[in-house]
């Protein structure tokens, strides 16, 4: 294996040279995904923002991100590397000593979970903690918490995004306990469906959240959440999971779900999805922060990232799809501008959503917003040109 230099943000990374040239990258014998360099811009970010203190980047790999903290972050005391890939942690070795940050990192060879739990001694639990597996970190989310100080945020990616988007019913239910929904907003509900799932992991085991971020791609989910320690913080975190349900017939959506099995404007059966989180998803003041960090850095898609979630908790839990509840009509496609308008005009909000490449949320019923389009669309029927 070739190893080569590489910047990320401003630090020099240690990275093998095929990983540069094949997407995907190869596993074997190290792994570097430079196009998770956004999914790390973030953390750097938050974790400036928050203040720094200890971090655990508990899947290390060669140290992308553990190695940009150390570096690129103020506030940053120490920095454990942590990856049962002794091969990943001797490159991450090498990235240190080049940015000069040695002396702020340890290095585990351990297995993630082990290390994690074996952390579970109040003065042993680190202010932030990440955990970046190859797929599913169902099985780790209970010993991210219990590694997480009280107040301090554990990160998580997913890239089962098939699972928690809906495509796999049935592994969803297994491995979260929850049913997802194959729609127009899938990943909402799939960051919903990982926040509720480590809202129960923690309260098991006396532990609440509070979610801080969240962002998704078509290939992972990104999570952030404050961990805080308690029977009394558990239960307060458990209000926040809740179910919702939509209609495949006529594309509503309704929080929470109250039992009826039919939809209140059609009479189509119902989908209910979760449990999922239906509480607030951002930390308004903290992501701020984090984005103006992410901008005076240069790291201009992380500052869009976090900048897209702003005012997200002041809408439903789900968006709507212009293009669909036109193709629903049977009318042809109108701008989304000429809809927003008229929401906006019956003094309802309306903002992109920031899971799905397309869709709006919005705090209209569905009725108004199929009216807004019905109106968009006989206004633009009327403006074109009468054939022949
Ligand atoms: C997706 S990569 C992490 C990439 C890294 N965080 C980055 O941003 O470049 C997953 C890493 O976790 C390690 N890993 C996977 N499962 C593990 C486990 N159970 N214990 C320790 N390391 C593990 C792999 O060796 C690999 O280096
Ligand atoms: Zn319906």
């Amino acid at each position: 294996m070739k190893l080569i230099r590489h910047k990320e943000g401003g630090t020099v990374l240690l990275v093998p040279d095929v990983s540069l040239s094949q997407d995907p990258p190869p596993t074997s014998p190290v792994f570097f995904n430079p196009a998770a360099s956004l999914n790390r811009d973030v953390s750097v970010a938050l974790a400036s923002a928050s203040g720094g203190g200890t971090f655990c980047d508990s899947m290390a790999g060669v140290g992308a991100r553990g190695v940009r903290v150390a570096n690129e972050v103020k506030g940053a005391t120490e920095v454990t590397l942590v990856d049962f890939n002794e091969k990943a942690l001797a490159a991450a070795r090498r990235a240190a000593a080049a940015n000069a940050v040695s002396r702020k990192l340890r290095f585990a060879v351990s297995e993630t979970g082990s290390f994690l739990f074996s952390r579970f001694g109040r003065g042993q639990k680190f202010d932030f903690v990440d955990v970046d597996p190859f797929g599913s970190p169902a099985r780790y989310l209970q010993a991210g918490i219990s590694a997480t100080a009280d107040g301090g945020i554990l990160s998580v990616t997913a890239t089962d995004t098939a699972v928690l988007c809906g495509v796999h019913r049935a592994t969803c239910l297994r491995r979260y306990g929850s049913a997802p929904l194959n729609n127009r907003f899938h990943h909402e509900t799939g960051v919903r469906i990982l926040l509720a799932s480590m809202a129960r992991q923690g309260a098991a085991i006396d532990a609440g959240i509070e979610p801080v971020a969240a962002h998704s791609t078509r290939h992972y989910i990104r999570i952030y959440a404050r961990v805080r320690a308690g029977a009394s913080a558990a239960e307060a975190s458990l209000e926040g999971v809740g179910t919702i349900s939509w209609c495949p017939a006529c594309g509503d959506a309704l929080a929470p779900h109250d039992g009826d099995p039919a939809c209140g404007v059609c009479g189509g059966k119902l989908k209910v999805a979760g449990p999922l989180w239906s509480g607030k998803v951002v930390d308004e003041k903290l992501v701020e922060d984090a984005r103006k960090e992410a901008a005076a850095r240069g790291l201009y898609r992380g500052a869009e990232v976090l900048g897209s979630l702003a005012g997200v908790d002041n809408f439903p839990p789900w968006s709507f799809d212009i293009a669909e509840v036109c193709s629903r009509l049977k009318a042809p496609t109108v701008p989304e501008l000429e809809v927003v308008r008229r929401l906006t005009g019956g003094g309802y909000r309306v903002m992109r959503t920031p899971f799905e490449g397309e869709g709006l949320k919005t705090d209209a019923p569905y009725g108004d917003v199929v009216e807004a389009v019905k109106s968009a669309s006989s206004g633009a029927a009327a403006a074109r040109p009468r054939s022949a």
